[in-house]
């Protein structure tokens, strides 16, 4: 049941005549850092500041003298801007709630705060204000909280892994004679391969503090593409995504330790992976992966059209412990890019919300 004030809003456009508010207040209110749209007793768009039609991108004169129903019918408001509109008004005019917050296109944080009722005589005050600051502090502070106790809590859990996995790397070496009979040893290589890898990884957590001394050999960037996108494919397929391998013109060859090189790579694709089945729509999963040479530099890059991150994600990826995921630890990108920076490179990403993310790895080229 919405009361007659919240009809008001509603109500067709009418004409407007200005000059009936105090012109130093008014100066006053153009000035704030907040965006504010003021709707009279009847409903009628009354005043509206310079912050407020820059968010809306739209002129001032086009906007006074509206009422709800019509600034959501305006036919040069984005789409993006008219579903925050309405869900604005719906939480707050309908539900009654005094504020709202909702994240924008670019993946900033806004409130909107209403002001209405008996003190404003009937009028409606929209606030609308950029929050991205304090939400980052807000984080920072939680973040440094749980940071101590993640550290000891991931490295107890990491230290008891090691037990299970040396089992299993028994149990697989004793089948290999199996394997080889149903003509299926590649498979047993890999698993063999994936679990030392699992064991560098957990030794390298272990003694993160001293640096891990890596081992150099010159590393072909095809190779190392196809053997991870080998290893992703199945998963992939199971969590309905498709890798494409581009094809990759010359032999570029890079220096490292490949098991690292493997790792980063395999995180990156893995969090594709874990972006497109977090994405709300049923679009079918797409990761591109390739590598191009540039000067000196070979361009590795993964994307994907996941549910992409907003700036404080963006802000946040490479922090250790830094994880959105319910299972996450937070670790593969933090590693990733250590590994990356002690190889002479580096990793850059761009990522928009509900789009996607693409992340680019540079290494210097040997040849
Ligand atoms: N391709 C991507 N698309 C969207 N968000 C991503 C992507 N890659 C990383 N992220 C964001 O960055 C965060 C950190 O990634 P990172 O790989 O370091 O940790 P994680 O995936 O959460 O946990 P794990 O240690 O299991 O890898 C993720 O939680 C996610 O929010
Ligand atoms: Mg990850």
């Amino acid at each position: 049941m919405i009361s007659q004030y919240q009809e008001s809003l509603l109500l067709p456009a009418r004409t407007f005549q200005s000059g009936s508010m105090d012109t130093t207040y008014e100066d006053v209110l153009e000035h704030v850092d907040s965006g504010i749209l003021l709707f009279d007793e009847e409903g009628v768009l009354t005043f509206v500041n310079k912050q407020m039609y820059g968010m809306l991108e739209l002129n001032r004169h086009s906007l006074l003298g509206c009422t709800m129903a019509h600034l959501l019918s305006h036919i040069q408001l984005g789409r993006f801007k008219k579903k925050q509109v309405l869900r604005s008004y719906r939480e707050m005019v309908q539900k009654g709630k005094q504020s709202y917050e909702f994240v924008d296109e670019y993946g900033r944080y806004w409130r909107v705060s209403l002001c209405c009722g008996e003190q404003m005589k009937g009028s409606y005050l929209f606030t609308v204000k950029e929050i991205s600051d304090y939400k980052l502090i807000e984080q920072t502070a939680y973040q440094n909280d749980s940071l101590a106790m993640l550290g000891k809590l991931s490295a107890s859990i990491a230290h008891e892994i090691r037990n299970p996995l040396t089992a299993i790397r028994g149990f697989i070496q004793l089948l290999h004679p199996h394997l080889h009979q149903l003509g299926k040893e590649e498979y047993g290589r890999i698993i063999l391969a994936e679990i030392d890898r699992a064991n560098d990884i957990i030794h390298e957590f272990l003694t993160s503090s001293k640096p891990s001394v890596p081992q150099v050999s010159m590393i072909p960037v095809s190779a190392l593409l196809k053997e991870v996108v080998l290893l992703t494919e199945s998963e992939a397929l199971m969590k309905g995504c498709q890798i494409n391998l581009h094809p990759l013109h010359g032999d570029m060859i890079i220096s490292g330790d490949v098991k690292q090189m493997k790792q980063v790579v395999l995180n990156m694709i893995r969090n594709a992976m874990e972006a497109i089945t977090e994405r709300d729509d049923d679009q079918i999963g797409k990761i591109e992966v390739g590598a191009r040479r540039e000067g000196a530099e070979v361009r590795i890059f993964i994307s994907d059209n996941g549910k992409g991150m907003d700036i404080l994600t963006l802000d946040r990826l490479f922090n250790p412990f830094f994880t959105t995921k319910e299972n996450g630890t937070g670790l593969g990108l933090s590693v990733s890019d250590r590994i990356i920076k002690n190889h002479g490179g580096c990793i850059s990403v761009s990522s928009r919300l509900n789009e996607g993310t693409r992340f680019v790895i540079s290494l210097p080229l040997i040849q």
